[in-house]
């Protein structure tokens, strides 16, 4: 199971010391969002704020690109020390090449879906990916409540998985609580990206060791091959 704190939710005056609080916290990765106001409503971080909280933190950079032209932005975030890129499927044709070129910079690719769109949309993708991120909220703001009806394209993703012998990981990013945590693990997630909830609580550290005992609850009795980490802290 990976926790991925959403650094959205972090206390934004001081990101890079968050990033710190996150790692000794026990996190697994760092959930990077990054919002262009154009494919979401909302700007987030650039490549410098990325390239800071890499100073600051040996956690994987798990980077989230919500924008309508990732094109011209991910070497950039490579650079800055992204470790692994999630371009939208509603790029439609693009999609392929953009994957092509974050494992031409040697990063890991992810692919994310969003709550509208079917998940029949990621499947002639799924031997290219190390990642599939299905949006259990609509993108661009964080503290949003869980849409239940994402949680058959988890299911669906969890057997296309496994019938294909794929070993990619499957997150869940949006509104995920103590409760929703129960429901994705259940239907197949193995990796957590929870924002508001985790920032939300005294103690972060406390609160990602609950996370994880109820996510490692509801796991189905046949662990998926992704349960192996793909990405492990940087040197
Ligand atoms: C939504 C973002 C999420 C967000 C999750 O557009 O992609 O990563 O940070 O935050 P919470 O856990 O607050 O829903
Ligand atoms: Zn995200």
């Amino acid at each position: 199971m990976i926790i991925a704190p959403s650094l959205l939710a972090a206390n934004a005056g001081r990101l890079a010391s968050e990033a710190e609080r996150a790692q000794r916290a026990g996190a697994d990765w760092l959930h990077v969002d990054i919002m262009d106001g154009h494919f979401v409503p909302n700007l987030t971080f650039g490549p410098h704020v990325v390239r800071a909280v890499r100073k600051a933190t040996r956690l994987p950079l798990d980077v989230h690109l919500m924008c309508s032209r990732p094109e011209t932005l991910i070497e950039q975030f490579r650079e800055a020390g992204a470790s692994l890129l999630t371009v939208h499927v509603e790029l439609g044709s693009r999609v392929a090449p953009l994957l092509w070129k974050i494992k031409s910079l040697g990063a890991l690719a992810g692919l994310a879906v969003n709550p509208p769109t079917p998940i029949a949309e990621v499947r002639p993708f799924l031997k290219q990916i190390d990642l599939l991120l299905v949006m259990t909220v609509n993108p661009g703001f964080g503290g949003q409540s869980f849409i239940e009806e994402t949680v058959p394209k988890i299911q669906q993703a969890a057997v296309w998985r496994r019938n294909a012998g794929l070993d990619f990981h499957l997150e869940v990013d949006g509104g995920v609580d103590f409760q929703t945590v129960a429901e994705c693990a259940r239907a197949g997630a193995d990796t957590f990206v929870s924002g508001t909830t985790l920032f939300g609580q005294h103690s972060l550290r406390r609160a990602i060791r609950k996370l994880r005992q109820i996510a490692e609850r509801h796991a189905p009795a046949a662990a998926p091959a992704a349960a192996t980490p793909r990405l492990v802290a940087v040197a």
